[in-house]
């Protein structure tokens, strides 16, 4: 982590000695914007406690969609990441002029949550109760944002929702629960998923997928330069009974990274990227991302702004690449996953003009339908990170709509 507290953009210049060197250092290549906010504790803790989650970036996340700084209007928000509700409960209070809240979860548990959170504050808080808000708590994947909107209002699909907020990953309550097969810390069943309907689970991927694509996921969602020889030996596992639970994988790599790089904790890094990866296939996390991202600036009204936090360099590429794509109308790869339905408001005029007080937007990058507000993606404050390790490797972006 940086220790600058203002912009930084910091290129390592490889050692020539190795090659192998030199291609790392090129690889780190920093380019972030730490958040120069006044970090509230006070703030993190009302809408956030540890037994569930605590919402990340919360008021660098409040600046992107803050009214009173620019021209800026949250008539209507879409959260598709519940999760406990922490940003959600945050944005409600903080705009009395929306009209209608919709979040989104896929996960039945913090959908629950997630609902009563927001059911309990709506009822408890006057303002709230007085305004015209209309919140719709929804269990759906965020790869169905059209579906969800149209089904609340369709009007709303055509006119276009004004936030859009993607915090990923997973919340607290879904690694602090063994059940669900996240943890590396805690003995539990190799589920992994995200949505308990979905039909693929980890111990699947291991005990039954071609060595080939078990390789494939290590190296490429997992990052993992010793992928071959975990192939092999995860494959050679199976032959004794094979992976039932998430200490059967650990027990794996631990006896397999003990003796290489990294030192005698080399395997807890090592098991961390073995879980990203088998979690990222399972829920098919990054092409969904990809689709989504698509879907999400599809929604937007002109004007519109999407915000995105990622927790992984994965993630972040996706996010900073379908971005740029989108300001400069390239189509999604995969154009046959459009959906039936609306596709936002036809693009009209929109001057783009940064509130005066927007403190928080550095650089931007301009396209034809949309500018990213965010050139460097904006990394929480250092006393922040000190609060709350998970937020050490989130990145925040944001795009507006023509
Ligand atoms: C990091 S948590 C969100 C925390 C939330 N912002 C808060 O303040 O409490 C991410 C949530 O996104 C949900 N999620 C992940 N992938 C999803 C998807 N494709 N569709 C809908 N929800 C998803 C997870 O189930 C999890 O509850």
């Amino acid at each position: 982590a940086a220790s600058s507290p203002s912009s930084s953009s910091a290129i390592v210049v490889a050692s020539s000695s190795s090659k192998s060197k030199s291609k790392a250092a090129l690889a780190f290549v920093k380019r972030r914007t730490r958040s120069e906010r006044e970090f509230d504790e006070e703030y993190m803790k009302k809408y956030g406690d540890e037994d569930s989650h605590i919402p990340v970036m919360l008021g660098e996340v409040m600046d992107v969609f803050d009214s009173s700084s620019s021209s800026f209007r949250l008539r209507s928000f879409v959260d598709c990441t519940l999760g406990a509700a922490g940003h959600s409960c945050a944005i409600i209070q903080a705009h009395p002029e929306l009209q209608t809240y919709i979040g989104l979860d896929v996960d039945p548990v913090a959908h629950e949550e997630a609902q009563s959170r927001i059911n309990n504050m709506l009822n408890s808080t006057p303002a709230c109760s007085s305004t015209n808000l209309k919140a719709h708590m929804l269990l759906k994947n965020f790869k169905e944002i059209k579906q969800a909107i149209g089904q609340v209002d369709e009007k709303l699909l055509l006119s276009g929702v004004d936030g859009i907020l993607m915090d990923l990953g997973m919340s607290s309550m879904q690694v602090d629960d063994p059940r669900r097969g996240f943890s590396m810390l805690n003995n539990g069943p190799l589920d992994m998923r995200m949505d308990p309907k979905g039909s693929l689970k980890a111990e699947d991927i291991l005990n039954s997928w071609p060595p080939t694509e078990v390789g494939k996921i290590l190296q490429e969602y997992g990052e993992e330069s010793n992928w071959y020889s975990l192939q092999n030996k995860i494959v050679k596992a199976r032959l004794g009974g094979g992976f039932h639970t998430t200490g059967d994988l650990v027990d794996l790599i631990r006896g397999s990274t003990s003796r290489v790089k990294g030192g005698r904790q080399g395997w807890i890094k090592t098991a961390a990227r073995v879980f990203q990866a088998l979690r990222i296939a399972v829920n098919d996390e990054l092409k969904t991302l990809e689709n989504s991202l698509y879907n999400c600036f599809d929604c937007l009204s002109p004007g519109g702004r999407l915000a995105v936090i990622s927790f992984h360099s994965l993630e972040d590429r996706i996010v900073k690449q379908t971005f740029l794509n989108i300001i400069n109308n390239i189509p999604r790869k995969d154009d046959t996953i459009i959906e039936e339905g609306g596709f936002g408001a036809e693009p009209k005029e929109f001057n783009y003009y940064p509130g005066e007080k927007e403190v928080w937007i550095k650089q931007v990058v301009k396209g034809s339908s949309g500018v990213i507000l965010t050139k460097r993606p904006i990394t929480a404050t250092p006393k922040e990170e000190k609060l709350n390790s998970r937020c050490r490797s989130a990145k925040l972006r944001v795009i507006q709509k023509m």
